[in-house]
């Protein structure tokens, strides 16, 4: 228990509100991890997997309707529809919290209502922030855990005065008395997931998977956390966080903001090719990052999660032995499939699939089978701390110093390969205008290319044009230099396949951009920026981009731009800042203009 009234007051009313039959406070130890999981092992939820292939390690099956982030429920209400501006779905606060009230009524009737306190980031430090979330689902209480700093001690840093984000989460499933339980309760008629930006809460109501679930990520470290960075002067954003270490000994921070499945757990845990001998890349953080100015005028970051929910799906000890080693155990899986010696597989795991698998659905599957044995956004729970490569310093309460913002999506075409923008106006720019082709949480088409400002789309908590005027703003806030890298791992040739390798040859565009910001690396102007040439980047020694004395005209065509095309692109630009309204800033409009006209 605690010794925060509010804390009490609000637990007191929600219990009454949902008509549990009990109520736990989560301390967050393990003996408590371990008694949750055996219950849910008893639910049939948790499918405990081999002791010796992947110990401590349960697998999750969802309800097939309840499989990823459903931006189309997902709601900012603000007091006035202007401030949630045109890219979230609003509703007017008081009739929402009418209808949630109707809806969370008895949501808990027959289940146990779990109070898990939480710190987003490290606790005590001055760029962290607590939350609480109530929530009827041991399955989000047990991920939770590996997601957060979750439990006495978030409760022990609230202390009695502090302050907290109510996050209340109901799968809206309750039991009649009798009532049998299914694996995976969720409510897939109704589904809700509302921020009210200016009280700082959150309410999500009937799914029970990732970040519709799990608050303290996408509906507090960015929804929420974004509307409390712009009123105090910070930035909470969808990056990753990465230590690039050279030769020297010297490490460099850069944070890298790509959309949803677009390759940021991938770059942050990037192992460099053989040709790169004594530089490193560590990891801070893989999906969101904090970032205030510090007292020493840099840019701050820090990961306010404490695990990693990464896509399972194409990782493999090729894609990313780093994260296969994080996951090797103490790790929930969610939609993957089951191999007959009770270990986890999914595509791209290995080159050829086990002959026989139990799929996502929980079938019998066979080799050649025409349907995916795991579900694409199929995601794996595991704490931070287990990857080989965390930096050092990602729990530094300091956060680490940004000296380099990347922005990227999959863009199939005309979208070089790495440019540097001119200057910090000029990277806002880039980052706003930025798109990428839409992945599983999107409704809609996949595979259909979207602007998608900062991958902040479905992310930020208020209107989008303040949210440029904001990071505008945020270049006076401190002193000293941030540099920003528009970089494109995805685009295509005219067969379709991939011009640039990708994965650890990603190191390549890592060093030119490292060697910018020390002043070291050349580059040439044109109409996008500054442009790496051939002899600016290191190509030696690498692989999949075709015999050594093609190198320069390979990378040649990843680099060239269509002109006409890209005066296209800016038209496209000028109507998607239009579709935004009145408040994206002047100095974007400028920046576009002057775009267009050097592209004749
Ligand atoms: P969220 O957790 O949803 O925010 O996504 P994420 O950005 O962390 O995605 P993740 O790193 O899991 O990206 C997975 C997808 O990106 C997989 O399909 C990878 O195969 C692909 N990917 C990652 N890096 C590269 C790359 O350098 N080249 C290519 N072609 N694909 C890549
Ligand atoms: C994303 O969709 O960007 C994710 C996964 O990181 S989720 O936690 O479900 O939002
Ligand atoms: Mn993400």
């Amino acid at each position: 228990m605690t010794s925060n009234e509010k804390l009490k007051i609000w637990v007191r009313e929600t219990a009454e509100l949902c008509q549990p039959d009990s109520i736990h406070w989560c301390d967050g130890s393990a003996e408590e991890y371990d008694k949750l999981c055996n219950l849910m092992l008893k639910q049939g939820t948790f499918r405990k997997l081999s002791e010796k292939l992947r110990p401590g390690s349960f697998l999750c099956l969802s309800n097939p309707d309840d499989v990823a982030r459903v931006e189309d429920r997902t709601f900012i209400c603000s007091r006035l529809k202007e401030d949630a501006g045109p890219t979230n779905n609003w509703a007017d606060p008081v009739e929402m919290k009418t209808t949630l009230t109707r809806l969370f009524k008895g949501s808990m009737r027959g289940r146990t209502m779990y109070v898990i306190p939480f710190s987003m980031g490290p606790i005590g430090s001055p760029i962290s922030h607590t939350g609480v979330e109530i929530t009827d689902s041991l399955y989000v209480v047990c991920n939770m855990r590996i997601m957060t700093r979750m439990g006495k001690r978030a409760l022990d840093a609230l202390g009695a005065t502090g302050t907290f984000v109510p996050c209340l989460h109901s799968v809206g499933a309750p039991l009649s008395p009798g009532q049998r339980d299914v694996p995976w309760p969720c409510n897939p008629a109704n589904k809700y997931i509302v921020h009210f930006p200016e009280d700082r809460s959150i309410w999500s109501y009937g799914s029970g998977y990732g970040g519709n679930a799990l608050l303290g990520k996408k509906c507090f470290a960015l929804r929420i956390a974004s509307k409390m960075a712009r009123d105090s002067g910070w930035m909470a954003e969808h990056m990753l966080i990465a230590g690039v270490e050279a030769p020297d000994g010297r490490k460099t921070y850069v944070a890298a903001a790509f959309p949803s499945a677009c390759g940021k757990t991938n770059l942050a845990m990037l192992i460099p090719p053989a040709a790169f001998k004594g530089w490193r890349v560590w990891t801070v953080g893989d999906d969101i990052a904090w970032i205030k100015p510090g007292p020493d005028g840099k840019l701050r970051a820090i990961n306010p999660e404490y695990g990693f929910f990464g896509v399972a799906p194409g990782t493999s000890m090729q894609s990313n032995p780093n994260a296969m080693l994080t996951l090797s155990q103490n790790t929930i899986f969610t939609n993957v499939a089951l191999t007959e010696q009770n270990d986890v597989w999914w595509e791209g795991m290995t080159d050829t699939p086990p002959e026989r698998l139990i799929d996502w659905h929980g079938k019998e599957w066979r080799r050649g089978s025409v349907t995916p044995a795991a579900n694409p956004n199929a995601r794996f729970t595991s704490p931070a701390a287990q990857c080989p490569c965390i930096d050092p310093m990602w729990e530094n309460p300091e956060g680490v110093p940004i000296s380099a913002f990347l922005f990227g999506g999959r863009r199939p075409g005309n979208v070089p390969l790495v440019f540097e923008a001119r200057d910090w106006n000029h990277g806002v720019y880039l980052g706003a205008t930025m798109g990428s082709e839409t992945t599983a949480a999107a409704s809609g088409a996949v595979g259909r290319v979207r602007h998608d400002p900062m991958a902040m789309l479905p992310f930020c908590g208020y209107h989008v044009g303040d949210y440029f005027s904001h990071w505008l703003s945020m270049k006076n806030r401190f002193d000293g230099d941030a540099r920003f890298y528009h970089v494109n791992w995805f685009r295509k040739d005219a067969s379709g396949r991939f011009l640039w390798p990708g994965y650890g040859e990603n190191m390549r565009v890592l060093k030119w951009i490292i060697d910018r910001t020390r002043g070291v690396a050349g580059a040439a102007e044109s109409p996008l920026g500054f442009l790496p040439r051939p002899e600016d980047i290191d190509l030696g020694g690498i692989t999949g981009f075709g015999p050594p004395e093609q190198h320069a005209a390979r990378f040649e065509e990843l680099q060239s731009i269509n002109r006409a095309a890209w005066r296209e692109e800016c038209v496209a630009q000028k109507k998607f800042f239009e579709s935004l309204g009145s408040r994206v800033p002047d100095e974007l409009e400028k920046q576009r203009i002057t775009t267009q006209a050097s592209c004749t």
